[in-house]
Parts: structure tokens; sequence; C-alpha cells
């Protein structure tokens, strides 16, 4: 592995969606280590529905992030977030979704990015989360 550089990353830009990839010092893709924004039909993702606030808005969709167990706990996911929100806001992304899932629980690192619960609506599933970028 190369020394002295830091990992990157490198992101990719598309008709419906953006992502970030992480890139270790010795130039690799590291695997299982990425996140996406969707902004194309949210609709597979809200099995309850654009909530009425947001209709009118440029929505995003964060339909994953994720590090390996050796690479958490060092601020990369938060840095990655940021990379992601950049990218989503460059494609005129105005507020993006979330639901916060996964073990352990990541809703503390989200509310640490600036994500806020959305109201509960009567009949929602799962808690959505939002950030207007
Ligand atoms: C969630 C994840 C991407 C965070 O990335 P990370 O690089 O570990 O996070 P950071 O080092 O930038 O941490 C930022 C803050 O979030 C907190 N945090 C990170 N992951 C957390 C988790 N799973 N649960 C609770 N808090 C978490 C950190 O403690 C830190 O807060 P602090 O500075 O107040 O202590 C990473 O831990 C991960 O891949 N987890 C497994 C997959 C997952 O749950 N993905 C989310 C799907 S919605």
């Amino acid at each position: 592995m190369a020394q002295g550089k830091p990992y990157r990353f490198e992101s990719y830009d598309g008709d419906s969606s953006v992502a970030v990839f992480l890139i270790d010092p010795g130039g690799e893709q590291v695997e299982d280590a990425y996140a996406e924004v969707e902004f194309g039909n949210l609709n597979p993702h809200l099995d309850d529905g654009v909530p009425k606030v947001f209709r009118g808005a440029k929505l995003g969709y964060v339909t994953g992030i994720e590090l390996p167990d050796e690479l958490q706990g060092r601020g990369i996911g938060t840095a990655m977030m940021e990379s992601l929100e950049k990218l989503a806001r460059g494609r005129g992304v105005e507020t993006l979704l979330l639901h916060p899932i996964g073990i352990p629980d990541p809703t503390r690192f989200y509310l640490g990015l600036g994500y806020e619960p959305v109201s509960p609506l009567a009949g929602q599933s799962l808690p959505l989360y939002a950030k207007r970028l």
C-alpha cells in the first residue's frame, strides 16, 4: 500500500442517482464502502408516499451508506455523507430524506449531520428523517 496518501472519495453522477465510493491509500476501491442518493422516482422507498410538506420540492432519498467495520468511527462516514450531500445539491436536490435503519441504530449519526425526524403521520410504518440542503 502506498504510504502517506489519505483515503479519498470517488463519485458517480448518474441520471437519477449520485453515489460516493471510498478509495484506499493504495488507489483501490474499498469493498462495502459507499453512500448513495436517488432522486428519480422515490415511491419505491416511501411506502406511505411523499409527506405533503415536501410535495413540490426536489427530493432525494439516501438509499444507503455503509463502511466496513474496521473503518467505522473515524469520521469517514460523516465526510462521505457531506460529499454525497454536495453532489446531490449540485443536481438540484433541495431536501434529502432517509430512514435510519442499521445495526447498531445509526439515528445518532444522522442527527449529528443535521437530519431531523419528520412528524409521524398516522399509519406511517418507519420513522422518516429529512434535511434541507
Ligand atoms: C453508520 C456509518 C456509515 C457511520 O459512519 P462512521 O464513519 O462510523 O461514523 P463517524 O465516525 O463519522 O461518526 C459520526 C458520529 O456518528 C456516531 N455514529 C456512527 N455510527 C453510529 C451508529 N451505528 N450508532 C450510533 N452512533 C453512530 C459516532 O459515534 C459519531 O458521533 P460522536 O462524534 O458524537 O461520537 C457506519 O458506522 C456504518 O457503516 N454502519 C453500518 C451500516 C449502517 O448502519 N448504515 C446506515 C444505514 S441507514
